[in-house]
């Protein structure tokens, strides 16, 4: 078959560029650092799209990867280190600057960034940009995102390239990472799914990209989907990252609905301990702007989902 010949090419590059190395690479650091905590508002009080995007956008955690906050750069004009064994990444300025941001940018430039990982001018982007969840977003969701995005002051920043040696820095090599790993296409809830837990995983899969930090990695970092949400000692920025499926031993299966709105909210968990590094951060730039409803969904899809023992593997 076709694919699988070009797989075999592909794993045989990624071995020889550096075998495990390449893992680290590709499934790098999700967005770590500190800071305030990001007003979300609309450009104009009664300007329900944009204020529609605002939401989304604080959903998507754009904010977090695309400011750097420890260096105090504006909100959306990108430098935000992500710091990988191999060097590192410098995230892109997304504001309305048309020399430096996305204001020149048509919807279908933008849908292709986010829904395909590839860029205006055909490049791919690497997956640290975690576009692999964003496929899954409704394009009028991308788009109230794109529209949120251009109602902000531009910023002139220049985007900063990153700083990766050969050949982790090579862009067609995702080429072969897309192939394996990259599965296009919008949210299917799972069959049966009630409107909450359908609401709910869609939030999870296509905006927050939980799965993105809490489900492991394979051997060439693609996402190891049999054991989904469940947890992986080498997380983004070699945290720990626990696992959030209903198994009661190891996950998080004696957790109320409410107990998960609170983490989800103020960061609290049951045991009244705060969580820390890049959940925190999450929370604050993003999770803890959801609706009451919107973060109830999340709690009863997780509580869906199958449970998978941290021990299995
Ligand atoms: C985990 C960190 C992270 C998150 C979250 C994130 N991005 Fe990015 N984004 C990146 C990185 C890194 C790149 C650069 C990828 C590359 O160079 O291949 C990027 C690239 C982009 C680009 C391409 C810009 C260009 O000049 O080519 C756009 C547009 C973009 N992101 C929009 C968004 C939006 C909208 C969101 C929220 C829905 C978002 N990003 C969330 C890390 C992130
Ligand atoms: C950027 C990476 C990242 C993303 C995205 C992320 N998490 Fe987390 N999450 C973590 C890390 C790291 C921890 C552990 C924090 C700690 O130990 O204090 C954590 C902890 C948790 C916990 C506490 C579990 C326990 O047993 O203590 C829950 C629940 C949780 N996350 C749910 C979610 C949900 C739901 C989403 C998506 C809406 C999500 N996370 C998105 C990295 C992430």
């Amino acid at each position: 078959m076709r694919i699988s010949g070009q797989t075999g090419f592909i794993r045989c590059i990624l071995k020889r560029a550096g075998g495990e190395r390449a893992v680290f690479l590709l499934a790098f650091s999700l967005c770590a650092g500190g800071g305030l905590m990001q007003e979300v508002r609309a450009d104009t009080d009664n300007d329900q799209g944009t204020e529609r995007g605002a939401y989304l956008t604080a959903a998507g955690g754009c904010y977090g990867c695309h400011t750097d906050i420890k260096n105090g750069g504006k909100p959306y004009a990108g430098g935000r280190a992500l710091e990988t064994p191999f060097g590192t990444f410098y995230t892109p300025n997304i504001t309305a600057d048309r020399i430096n941001g996305i204001g020149s940018w048509t919807d279908n430039d933008f849908l292709r960034a986010l829904k395909q990982g590839i860029s205006p001018s055909g490049h791919y982007y690497f997956p640290a940009f975690p576009y692999p969840s964003y496929t899954k977003m409704k394009d009028e969701d991308a788009l109230a995102i794109k529209s949120y995005l251009l109602s902000l002051e531009p910023v002139a920043a220049e985007n900063k390239p990153h700083e990766i040696a050969a050949p982790f820095s090579w862009r067609w090599l995702q080429w072969g990472w897309r192939i394996l790993f990259f599965e296009e296409g919008p949210y299917q809830p799972p069959s049966g799914a009630s409107e909450a837990v359908a609401r709910g995983g869609y939030l999870v899969d296509a905006l927050t990209h939980c799965g993105e930090c809490h489900t492991p990695r394979n051997a060439l970092g693609g996402l190891d989907t049999d054991r989904y949400l469940a947890g992986t000692p080498n997380g983004p920025d070699g945290e720990r990252v626990p696992n959030i499926t209903p198994d009661s031993a190891s996950g998080i299966g004696d957790w109320s609905e409410g107990d998960i709105v609170t983490l989800l909210r103020e960061g609290m968990k049951p045991d009244f301990d705060n969580v820390q590094g890049s959940m925190a951060e999450a929370i604050e730039h993003g999770l803890s702007h959801l609706t009451d409803e919107d973060l109830a969904a999340i709690a009863a899809y997780l509580k869906s989902i199958p449970a998978i023992s941290a021990d299995g593997s």
